[in-house]
């Protein structure tokens, strides 16, 4: 199968890296494999378009030292090409802690103890144990430990929902290293929570009856193609990447224009995500999450179901990972392509020709995945449009992390979703990098503010107002925030290609919903999360930077980052630019959140702006007219 320098590793490479590595002697029993990702080639090498040998990135932790270190394999030659200690981080925690975590709590006898003495809880079955990251708050065991601070849960059979019944007053440390805990903290006596909240279909009385079948067929077949990783559809093509941290990944999106593959987007990405909670209380405290630094995003991915996650004509690809200990890890239909219908794409009726109405539905390609970080799921979605539109959503549901109150008590900084059980208010910031590549290497970006003219004797009216474009030329110019006064997005252009007006061609970044932080700068999460000091970030093009929070924000003492690389203020004008949206969720839960999230959404759009000399959709044919039923529906 021909495969494109950009496709992830397959099971094959990663087992070759394993191998490789082991042979290497640099394997201990007490190493494990953080993640083995494809060491992506360099934009030189990709651009001379030769063939590339394949190599693969490897970050391994050995628990026995407390030591982290990244490795590369050339998968080719079966040769380790680099080597080389990390001192004083603490990589992603793996899958296989989470499972190891739980078992060390369950079978600690101090937590056993308290279990029983504080709920009369004597049998640990029904316990949940979530590991949660310990973060960083300034003490010495934070900085020397692998660490870890689960949350405690307790069901009431083995498959009903355990996370209504918050085992609030113990709170275990997990030394990850010897995977023994530490110590068990208790903050006090809560009850459980008396009701049960369930979700599953096999729990769920009286279900409703009036959903009739909706069906979606394409007796033809979907109209992109695929060739390993590499995907086309309609004008648009690109590869679809995967890694252990980022999950999917988009890379090479072009979209063909009179005959010419054009360049948009060499690389787009989820960086980082964090949730910080806001509630002091002791047992609420330190809840903030790095998702894809602390967790892994590609590692917590789910397996997509037909149906059910997926609706249509359905292309998957599966995910090609490994666990802790370099066996093969294999994620069936971890990435979904499919097309939907989205409405109109265009439509206009001329009014002397009321019976030839020219209407045009409107295609979108999905390509999305969903991961699952204990209690929570988001779903990564990105659409490509038949107009050049580029949208990412990503889509928040699952468990809320919620806590129990004592009877009668109604805590300050959360919602109370059933009795003695409340939601704390949390935020959840995402940062996507996005590097752009609009017809060649060399972009340039602007931020356009729409702003009101003076009223003077050249605006008598008062009503003229125009976009006004201020070049980004170094990094602490570009940071910003999203202004709703002057309706401010961004705009990437290509000086050196002109459209036929002849202006620069250029997409649009617009912003969609979005939020501050909450939570005083000073914060402890928030000096390891600099990137959501701003919304918009603009960086040059380098190697090294490829996460929001630095490569290593696990227990991180902060720093590290967008805030610390655009401290250089580097020029970032008419050359390689990478463009970084930090966007956040303001989550203050409601009862209808509960048992179940229904889905929020939040994300971006990317839409031409000059990069095209005209609609690039009004190429697209009428549908099967089906007259007489159109003309029906619309009486
Ligand atoms: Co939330």
């Amino acid at each position: 199968m021909p495969r494109h320098p950009l496709e992830p590793l397959s099971a094959a490479e990663v087992a070759i890296a394993v191998q490789v590595l082991r042979d290497s002697g640099k394997i201990t029993p007490t190493t494990r494999f953080v993640s083995v990702m494809l060491k992506e080639p360099l934009k030189t090498e990709i651009h001379g378009g030769a063939k590339l040998p394949r190599h693969a990135a490897a970050v391994l932790f050995d628990n026995a030292t407390n030591s982290c270190f990244e490795t590369e394999v050339n998968l080719t030659a079966g040769t380790v090409t680099a080597y080389k200690h990390i001192p004083d981080v603490q990589p992603t925690m793996t899958i296989d802690e989470q499972v190891e975590c739980e078992q060390a709590v369950l079978n600690c006898p101090e937590f056993a103890a308290a279990l029983k003495k504080q709920y009369g809880i004597t049998d640990t079955k029904l316990v949940m144990v979530d590991i949660w990251s310990a973060g960083y708050y300034g003490t010495a065991e934070e900085k020397g430990m692998r660490l870890a601070r689960p949350l405690c849960f307790v069901r009431s059979d083995p498959t009903d929902n355990g996370y209504v019944r918050p085992i609030e007053g113990i709170r275990p440390v997990v030394d990850l290293n010897k995977m023994k805990v530490l110590r068990v903290e208790e903050y006090g006596q809560w009850p459980l929570p008396p009701q049960a909240g369930n979700y599953a279909a096999d729990r769920v009385p009286g279900k409703r009856t009036d959903i009739k079948p909706l069906a979606i067929t394409q007796p033809e077949g979907p109209s992109f193609t695929v060739d390993g990783n590499k995907v086309a559809w309609q004008n648009w093509s690109f590869v679809v990447g995967f890694n252990a941290r980022e999950g999917m990944t988009l890379h090479n999106i072009a979209y063909r224009d009179k005959g010419r593959d054009r360049s948009i987007l060499y690389r787009a990405s989820l960086t980082e995500m964090v949730v910080p909670y806001g509630d002091p209380t002791a047992t609420q405290v330190r809840k903030n999450a790095f998702d894809v630094g602390e967790y892994g995003m590609g590692m917590c991915a789910n397996s997509l179901q037909l149906g059910c996650d997926c609706l249509g004509h359905i292309h998957y690809l599966d995910a090609h990972l490994c666990d802790s200990r370099g066996n093969p890890l294999r994620i069936p239909n971890a990435i979904c392509m499919h097309e939907e219908d989205y409405g109109i794409l265009w439509k206009h009726t001329d009014r002397r020709l009321p019976d030839s109405p020219e209407v045009r539905r409107s295609r979108r390609l999905v390509i999305s995945s969903v991961s699952t970080v204990e209690n929570y799921e988001y779903g990564f979605f990105w659409y490509l449009y038949q107009d050049g539109n580029i949208q990412f959503e990503i889509k928040l549901t699952g468990i809320l992390s919620l806590g129990a109150t004592r009877p009668g008590e109604k805590p300050p900084f959360g919602t109370m979703i059933a009795p003695q059980l409340y939601a704390p208010n949390h935020q959840h910031f995402f940062n996507v990098r996005l590097d752009f590549n609009l017809d060649g290497n060399a972009n340039t970006v602007q931020r356009v503010d729409v702003v009101a003219d003076p009223v003077d004797e050249n605006n008598p009216y008062e009503n003229a107002f125009r976009a006004k474009a201020t070049t980004l030329e170094t990094e602490k110019q570009a940071r910003a925030h999203l202004n709703l006064e002057t309706a401010r997005t961004w705009k990437v252009t290509n000086p050196r290609v002109l459209n036929a007006v002849g202006d620069p061609v250029g997409y649009r970044f617009l912003p969609g919903d979005n939020s501050y932080p909450l939570a005083s700068p000073n914060a402890w999460w928030r000096k390891r999360a600099g990137f959501v000091n701003h919304h918009v970030w603009v960086t040059p093009f380098a190697e090294g930077e490829k996460y929001a929070a630095g490569d290593y924000p696990n227990q991180s003492t902060g720093g590290d980052g967008l805030l610390k690389w655009t401290d250089a203020d580097r020029p970032i004008a008419d050359t390689d630019v990478v463009l970084w949206y930090t966007f956040g969720h303001t989550h203050i839960p409601r009862p209808e959140d509960y048992p179940v999230m229904p889905t929020a959404y939040i994300g971006f759009l990317l839409k031409p702006s000059g990069f095209f000399d005209m609609n690039p959709a009004n190429d697209v044919p009428p549908s099967e007219p089906k007259k007489v039923e159109a003309k029906s529906c619309c009486h």
